[in-house]
């Protein structure tokens, strides 16, 4: 099973039994959700089994969970998915569901490491991700670990009535330093 580590954190590959009720009860929290795709559909332990498998069945999704090193306890997901083989391309994603975990630098390990398992390993010369205009956290996130603004999505999801922008974000191979 392919593991990463991190100063603070292990990434591994998720299976079902990871599923658990925390783990549904941080997609269905607002301030965990209002950033994600997620939000629009009520999450319950069958649909995270669900997502787990189908991920893992795809041969262009990574999915690893994020585990804290000191006592094992699994904080979020990150995924490296819509690869696409042709160009070497890649989008990344993540949550921290675990509030408490916000704010420690965590999410920074993450993007670096998912974005080096990317490059070294699956041999992308690409990665790209997005974010809403107002996640100004996770905009700092893929800006500190060397991404840059590639466009901007105008009016493009809606939260609560309100018509939103998405940042669109990338890292070229040549520019990723450790
Ligand atoms: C966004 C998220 C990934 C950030 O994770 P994290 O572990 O707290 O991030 P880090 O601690 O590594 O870094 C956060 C950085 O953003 C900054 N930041 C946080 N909130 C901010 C805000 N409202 N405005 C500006 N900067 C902010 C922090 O100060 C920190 O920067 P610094 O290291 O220069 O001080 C996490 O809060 C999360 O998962 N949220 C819910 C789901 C989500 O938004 N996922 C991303 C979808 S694109």
């Amino acid at each position: 099973m392919n593991k990463i580590e991190t100063v603070d954190l292990v990434l591994r590959e998720l299976v079902e039994d990871d599923a658990t009720n925390e783990y549904v009860d941080w997609l269905n929290d607002k301030d965990v959700n209002r950033y994600l795709e997620t939000r629009h559909v009520l999450q319950t332990l069958q649909s995270c089994r669900d997502f787990i498998s189908s991920c893992n069945a795809d041969p262009g999704s990574y999915l690893f969970g994020i585990f804290l090193k000191s006592n094992g306890r699994h904080i979020g997901n990150v995924k490296i998915g819509f690869v696409n083989k042709i160009y070497a391309r890649g989008q990344l994603s993540l949550f921290i569901g675990d509030k408490d975990c916000w704010d420690k630098g965590y999410a920074t390990q993450v993007v670096r490491a998912m974005t080096s398992y990317a490059i070294e390993n699956l041999k992308l010369k690409k990665v790209e991700a997005g974010c809403y205009e107002d996640n100004l956290g996770s905009l700092r996130v893929f800006l500190k670990v060397g991404y840059v603004v590639e466009g901007f999505m105008r009016s493009h999801v809606e939260r609560d009535s309100k018509r939103l922008g998405c940042f669109w974000l990338g890292i070229l191979a040549d520019e990723f330093q450790q």
